[in-house]
């Protein structure tokens, strides 16, 4: 299975537009950080674009990511994306070993509030900073069911600055703004 046969998937699944979005920020950055670290961009491309496949149809936890990591496993997908898959899941307890576990866990969330800060700016994301996003990370009222927790453990895992990692994921979908509806 590789990356359009995943994406093909995930459209199959997913006919929401904001959760293909979603999808497609988190491959953006994880295509990025596989450059970034030498690593197999396609795979890292692949966790990004099906880590919530299945939400849409299995809403619930442990439904979402369980049910999705089964049919990820009937089409032979291999261990270490299904790991990484299930390592965003916050409830599963499952350790993330990998690094590509990890950064999936980090920029999961933070993918979700950046957009949800760029999207109501009049210039979207092409001007947007990374102090408008931690104070925004500040401001509990504000996509308030963006997880900051998971934020914050994402990057402590990682091993990575804050700012660092924001800009760094900026960027990242800054290069495919126009895919994520977030050029003005
Ligand atoms: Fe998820
Ligand atoms: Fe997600």
């Amino acid at each position: 299975m590789n990356y359009s046969d995943s994406l093909n998937l995930m459209h199959e699944y997913t006919k929401s537009d904001a959760l293909r979005k979603h999808m497609y920020a988190v491959e953006d950055a994880m295509r990025a950080y596989a450059r970034k670290f030498g690593q197999d961009e396609e795979k890292w491309a692949i966790v990004g674009i099906l880590h919530d496949f299945d939400y849409e149809m299995y809403p619930t936890i442990p439904d979402h990511p369980l049910k999705g990591l089964e049919i990820l496993k009937s089409k032979g997908y291999p261990d270490d994306i299904r790991n990484a898959i299930l390592g965003h899941a916050t409830f599963s307890g499952v350790h993330r070993e990998s690094q590509m576990a990890k950064v999936l866990y980090a920029c999961d969330e933070l993918c979700g509030f950046i957009s949800a800060v760029a999207v109501i700016r009049p210039n979207k994301i092409m001007d947007l900073e990374i102090s408008s996003v931690k104070k925004k990370l500040k401001d509990k009222a504000f996509a308030k069911n963006v997880s900051r927790e998971d934020i914050d453990l994402g990057i402590k895992e990682m091993g990575v600055s804050p700012e660092d990692h924001i800009k760094f994921v900026i960027d990242a979908m800054k290069s495919d703004a126009e895919r994520l509806g977030l050029k003005p």
